[in-house]
C-alpha cells in the first residue's frame, strides 16, 4: 500500500482522462446538479481535497469565494493549470484554517483515504460556518467497481476505507452532527456499466437512486454516502 499523497502524485496526470466515461460524466452531472442547489451565488466555498478542481469544472464560483486544499502537489498543479484565477493550496485538510466558509465540500471519498474518518469529518466541520457536504465511500469496495479511479489505476493500491450506513451515521453523531440528510450515491448503476448505456440513461438511474428512501437501501452495497450537514 502506498500513501494517498504518493498515489495521487503518481496518477494525477491521467486522473481526469481516466474518469471521462459516460458513467463517470453522468455521476459528475448528477452530483453537481445536487450541489448547485446547496451553493448560493456569492457563497464562500472550501473544497477539502479539491483534486484537479472538478467542482470548478461544473459550478461557477467567483475566484475570491473559493479555496481548495489538497495533499497532492501534482493534483494541485493540474487544478491550478485548469483554473488559474482560483486559489489552491497543497495542504492536509487536517490543518486548521483561520476562516469559516458558507459551504464546505469534500467530494468523491477524500475522507475515506484518511487514517480515521472521524478526523476528516471534524476537519471539514471545523472550516464550515454554514453547510457541509461530505461524500464518503460507502459499503461497496471501490476496487470491486470497474469505473472507480482505484480500479482504473490499480498497479499499486492505496487504502480506501469502506463503511456500513450505520457506522457512517454513528461517526456523524460522534462528531456532534445533529441535523443532516444522507443520500445514496451510486447504488446499482455500476451494474449497467458494461451495457454501455447513454449518459442520459446513467443520469436517470443515479437521480432515481438519490430519491430512494434509506429504508430501501440501508443494507445495500452503496458506492458513496452523500451527506449534507446543515
Ligand atoms: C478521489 S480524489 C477526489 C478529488 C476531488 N474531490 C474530486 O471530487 O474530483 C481524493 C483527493 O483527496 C486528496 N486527499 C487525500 N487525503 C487528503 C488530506 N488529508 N488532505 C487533503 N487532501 C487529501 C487526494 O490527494 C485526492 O486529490
Amino acid at each position: 500500500m502506498i500513501t494517498p499523497t504518493e498515489w495521487f502524485n503518481k496518477n494525477a496526470h491521467e486522473y481526469d482522462t481516466k474518469l471521462s466515461s459516460d458513467l463517470a460524466n453522468a455521476e459528475n452531472e448528477v452530483l453537481f446538479d445536487y450541489l448547485a442547489q446547496e451553493i448560493n451565488k456569492g457563497d464562500t466555498v472550501f473544497d477539502a481535497g479539491c483534486g484537479t478542481g472538478l467542482l470548478l469544472d461544473y459550478i461557477d464560483i467567483e475566484p475570491l469565494n473559493y479555496l481548495g486544499w489538497d495533499i497532492s502537489e501534482e493534483m494541485v498543479r493540474i487544478a491550478k493549470s485548469k483554473h488559474p484565477e482560483h486559489k489552491f493550496i497543497c495542504r492536509d485538510i487536517l490543518e486548521p484554517c483561520s476562516e469559516g466558509f458558507d459551504v464546505v465540500v469534500s467530494l468523491f471519498g477524500v475522507i475515506s483515504l484518511m487514517d480515521t474518518i472521524e478526523e476528516g469529518v471534524k476537519a471539514c466541520l471545523s472550516k464550515s460556518a454554514g453547510k457541509t457536504v461530505l461524500m464518503v465511500n460507502g459499503s461497496r469496495d471501490p476496487y470491486s467497481r470497474e469505473d472507480s479511479i482505484y480500479t482504473l489505476c490499480n498497479d499499486e493500491p492505496v487504502d480506501v476505507k469502506t463503511l456500513e450506513l450505520t457506522e457512517w451515521l454513528e461517526i456523524l453523531e460522534s462528531c456532534g452532527v445533529k441535523n443532516c440528510l444522507t443520500l445514496p450515491f451510486n447504488l446499482r448503476v455500476d451494474d449497467f456499466a458494461e451495457e454501455c448505456l447513454s449518459l442520459d440513461a446513467y443520469k436517470y438511474i443515479l437521480e432515481l437512486e438519490l430519491m430512494t428512501p434509506n429504508t430501501a437501501w440501508y443494507k445495500d452495497r452503496v458506492g458513496f454516502y452523500l451527506t449534507t450537514v446543515f
